[in-house]
């Protein structure tokens, strides 16, 4: 069983990524392995509606990681997307991204249906709630169960690479994972 873990940071080692890293530990101490992806900051294109991934099932532009992504998504058991805080919302250029990602799955069928996602979200002091909110839409949209902890999955802290210093938010992500471990090896054991 494996767990994508998507940095949709443009650092590649920053604060997202560290919150990933915690969440990737706790995983494999349940026996989930997981692969990180990251979206790194190249140019990233939005949707432009042109209904191409209708026929393809991929986004007509090639130029940036969107069909990377599609694939790496469809070959997960769970998926977990991590995000700053830009603006009180998820990053603009994971958001771009993601709605090319999931409406091409939509058109694709049920690409992603009952893969169980979470999103985490990084946040200097607010705005965490609403990007949360937001990335939590997609998994909606594509009939994927919501992976919960016991409060909202969010680190805060004001200091650049110091994640470690939230120690309750650090709790949440041990929790978060715990129960995407619990969710995939209950779905496994349905599978067999
Ligand atoms: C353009 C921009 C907007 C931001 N907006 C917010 C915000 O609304 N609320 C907040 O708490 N932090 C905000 N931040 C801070 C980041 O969310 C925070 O530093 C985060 O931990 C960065 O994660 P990263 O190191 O993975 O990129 C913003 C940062 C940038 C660059």
């Amino acid at each position: 069983m494996k767990v994508l873990l998507v940095n949709g940071s443009p650092h590649r080692a920053g604060n997202t990524f560290q919150t990933l890293q915690i969440i990737r530990d706790c995983l494999y101490q349940h026996g989930i392995e997981s692969r990180l992806f990251q979206l790194g900051s190249g140019r990233i294109r939005g949707c432009i509606g042109c209904n191409g991934c209708k026929t393809s099932f991929r986004c007509v532009y090639e130029d940036d990681c969107c069909n990377a992504l599609i694939e790496a998504m469809a070959e997960a058991d769970g998926i977990i997307i991590g995000s700053p805080v830009y603006f009180a919302g998820a990053n603009g250029a994971l958001c771009a991204i993601l709605d090319r990602v999931f409406y091409a799955a939509a058109e694709h069928g049920r690409l992603f249906a009952h893969k169980p996602a979470a999103a985490v979200v990084n946040c200097y002091r607010a705005g965490a709630t609403a990007a949360l909110d937001r990335l939590n839409k997609y998994f909606t949209f594509s009939e994927m169960p919501i992976v919960s902890s016991n409060y909202w999955n969010m680190i805060v802290d004001p200091n650049p690479d110091r994640v470690d210093r939230d120690t309750y938010g650090q709790e949440i992500l041990h929790t978060l994972a715990a129960n995407m471990s619990f969710l995939l090896h209950q779905i496994g054991k349905q599978q067999e």
